[in-house]
This record gives structure tokens, sequence and C-alpha cells, in this order.
């Protein structure tokens, strides 16, 4: 049972053009909007791997309705709890040169009495799900909520046994981590937000990610785009290192929320810890192959996995 929690869903919207030029009236040539939001790519990702997740997430005005329209479309089960706050729209803006712009909007406030009904949503379903669950956190939060939000859903989910997952930034993810989450995958940038550290080669990584298990993580991964992942299962395990092959990425958005669904899957599904990595780089790389981010073949998957380069830091 995979719980996909998302407070601060979103449409995305990837546009096209030949070249994004600020300052002047851009014409797109195509226009695609998709469910989205970290947690919705999560659930897409989930799904193309087999499993049958479980999408519990904000949803307000026609945005909200699409959203969710979307993904009853794509067969993913979903628990929407309503907001005055229309849902946000990221931008995606592919240009000719390969160039990937992304606009994120903040999203809105929710009230104090939908926050509740949030937080109540998903206490039941951990209490649900109990220890067959994954809980999977990911995203920011939306403007009004504090930053203690994560940490709280961590304290509730595990009084029920549940398994957790998070992917978030900034202070949010500090705190979460007092709550010692089961795993989080911080990418270079917020690793290096967390750990005050530069992140410009393996050992480097390796260092953080050290940090991050001692900052409160049970078992962490720390992504690199395109040269891969550093996993750590545990305290005092080893690190493994996956490389995925070269490429040719139409945009890597959501590489890291796919990334984490592959992680989840792998790990619910109890393979061996070198399988495991193999299977999450797979799946951050086949990310990078389609036309809207979360929504994977699971045959790019298997194709990538059989070129993915794992190795035991020493
Ligand atoms: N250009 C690329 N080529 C091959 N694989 C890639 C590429 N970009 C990402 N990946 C794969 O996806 C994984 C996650 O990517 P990345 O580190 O960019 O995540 P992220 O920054 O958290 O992304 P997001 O938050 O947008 O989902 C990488 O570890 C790698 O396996
Ligand atoms: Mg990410």
């Amino acid at each position: 049972m995979f719980l996909c929690i998302s407070i601060n869903p979103a449409i995305d919207k990837r546009l096209r053009m030949a070249h994004l030029r600020p300052g002047a009236i851009n014409r797109a040539t195509e226009a695609m909007p998709a469910p989205g939001g970290k947690a919705v790519h999560v659930a897409m990702a989930l799904q193309a791997l087999g499993a049958d997740p479980l999408w519990i997430g904000f949803a307000g005005g026609s945005n909200g309705r699409d959203l969710v329209a979307g993904l009853a479309e794509l067969g993913i089960s979903t628990q929407a709890i309503s907001t005055e706050q229309p849902t946000r729209v990221n931008l995606a803006i592919l240009d000719d040169s390969g160039t990937v712009t992304e606009i994120l909007e903040p999203g809105g406030a929710p009230s104090p009495a939908e926050l509740d009904l949030f937080r109540k949503a998903c206490e039941e379903s951990f209490a649900r799900g109990k220890a067959d669950a994954t809980v999977i956190l990911s995203g920011s939060l939306p403007p009004g909520v504090p930053d203690e939000f994560y940490a709280e859903l961590i304290r509730s989910a595990r009084k029920q046994g549940c398994r957790i997952f998070l992917d978030t930034s900034g202070k949010a993810l500090r705190l979460a981590l007092e709550q010692r989450p089961d795993f989080v995958k911080p990418n270079r940038e917020e690793a290096e937000w967390l750990t005050g550290r530069v992140i410009q080669d393996i050992p480097s990584a390796r260092e953080a990610l050290r940090q991050i298990l001692s900052l409160g993580a049970r078992s962490a991964a720390l992504s690199l785009g395109k040269d891969g992942l550093l996993w750590c299962p545990g305290e005092n395990q080893r690190v493994y290192y996956a490389r995925p092959p070269a490429i040719e990425a139409r945009s890597a958005v959501g590489s890291g929320d796919v990334t984490v669904a592959g992680f989840a899957q792998a790990m619910a599904s109890k393979l061996p810890p070198e399988q495991i990595v193999r299977r999450a780089a797979a799946c951050g790389t086949a990310n990078c192959l389609v036309e809207s981010p979360g929504q994977i073949r699971l045959s790019d998957v298997q194709e990538i996995e059989k070129s993915v380069a794992v190795e035991m830091l020493p």
C-alpha cells in the first residue's frame, strides 16, 4: 500500500517554443497540461511499476477538478481534500536547444480548517495502512503551512507503524529529519543546503550522505542528475553508487520524484540492495524520455536497468 501525500499539487504545463527570450513576447508551439506536483509524479511512476497507489491531496477550483479527473483517467485512486485556493500551475518551458526552464507557482495558503481536514485524511489512511503502508511525503509546503508540517505527519505515521519516505527541501526537510524518516532523497542542491558542503565529486557526495544520516535519516539517497545517485541503505552500511547510461534527455523535471517511486516500490518488494539502487536510478532516467513528468514506461525502466552501472564504494 503506497500513500502519496500532496499538500501542494499542481497542474504541470509543458510548453514548447523555439527559443525563450525574457522581456519579449514568447509564443509556444505546443502546450501540454497534465496532473502534477511531486506526489502525483510518484503515484504515476508507482502505477507504471505495477503498484496501486492512493493519492491524497488538496484540490481547488477548476484546476483542482482537472487534476483529480486527470488522475482518475490514469486509473490512480484519489482522495481529494477541497480547498478554496485554486490548484497552482507549474510551467516547464522546453526550447529547441534542449534548455528546460521551470516556473513554479507558490500555491495558495489553505485555511486552518482545510489543513485540519487534510491531516485527518492522512491520519485515517495511516491507521488503515499500518505496517503495510509506505507513506511518501513529497514536495514543497504551500504558504501558510508551518515548517513542522511534515515532521508532524511523520510522527503520526510512525505511531501506526507505516514506513515513511520524504522528498522535500529547506527547513521542512531539516525539521522532518529529526523525526527519523525511513528514507530521504535530496538532490545535489538540497543536500548542499542541508549540510553546508559543496558537492563536486563522489567523495564529497558521500560525506554529505553520511551527514544526512547523522541528521536523522534512517536511509538516504543523494541524486546527482545525469551522474546518477548514491544510496546508503542504513547506518553503518556500505554506500552504493549507481550510474545510469548517457541518454538524450527531453527534460529531467520529475526524475527525482520517479527515483523515489523506484526506491519505494523496490524496497517494498524486498529486492536485494543492488537491484533496488539499479531500479531507482533507471526510473529517474526513464523519466527523461517521456512526454510528461512521472509518466514513465515500464519497458524503458527494464531496458535502462540493464545498463546502469552499480558499484559499492570502499
Ligand atoms: N540527464 C539525465 N540522464 C540520465 N539520467 C538522469 C538524468 N537526469 C536525471 N537522471 C536520473 O534521475 C535521477 C534523479 O535525478 P535528479 O538528481 O535530477 O533529481 P531531482 O533534482 O530531485 O529532480 P526533481 O526534483 O525534478 O524530480 C538521477 O539520479 C538519475 O538516475
Ligand atoms: Mg527532487
